[in-house]
């Protein structure tokens, strides 16, 4: 609810988004039916939004605290067993390495010169490792795209 919430605030801040995300939505999926997830492979632009929504709005910036069972070391630090780690997620969600000008909004970002979608490997606001967010496993399952749907109510 948050990431729609930041969603649809984003897309009243810069309607010139908007408005290419409805002309994605009506050549694709038309005014006829609902969309789903098949349908996202065909909405690189849309894709891109959802996913810039998802890195700026951050919502979750140092994940959920994790503890080591083992003493390990790591870029050279030897860390204890039972220490508490914590990953900075809003650190790499606006690592200008991955993402120039971070503080910008800027959808194209995660787009190929052919106006494909890239997936970017920094983009993790589920979090990284091998316990991360339940419901990132379930999107590929999802039938309806809850983020589509509402844009798509807000044609004219
Ligand atoms: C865009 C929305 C969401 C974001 C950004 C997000 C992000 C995260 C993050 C960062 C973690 C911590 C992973 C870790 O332990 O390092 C997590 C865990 C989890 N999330 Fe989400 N989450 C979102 C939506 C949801 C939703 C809608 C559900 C359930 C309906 C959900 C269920 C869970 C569960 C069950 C865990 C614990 C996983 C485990 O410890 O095995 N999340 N989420
Ligand atoms: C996480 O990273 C951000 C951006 O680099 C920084 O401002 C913030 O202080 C960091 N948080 C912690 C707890 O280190």
């Amino acid at each position: 609810m948050t990431t729609l919430r930041w969603g649809l605030l984003f897309m009243l801040k810069y309607p010139h988004v908007l408005r290419r995300v409805q002309a994605e939505i009506d050549d694709v999926i038309g005014r006829g039916r609902l969309p789903c997830m098949a349908d996202q492979d065909n909405m690189p632009y849309t894709r891109a939004t959802i996913t810039e929504v998802q890195r700026v709005a951050d919502i979750v910036p140092l994940s959920v605290p994790h503890r080591t069972t083992t003493e390990l070391q790591l870029g050279g630090y030897v860390i204890p067993a039972g220490t508490a780690i914590l990953a900075n997620l809003t650190a790499i969600l606006n690592d200008p390495k991955h993402f120039p000008e971070p503080e910008k909004f800027r959808p194209e970002r995660h787009l190929d010169e052919r106006g494909d979608f890239v997936k970017n490997q920094a983009l993790i606001p589920f979090s990284i490792g091998e316990i991360t967010c339940t419901a990132a496993r379930w999107r590929h399952q999802g039938k309806e795209n809850t983020v589509t749907s509402p844009v798509k109510r807000l044609q004219r």
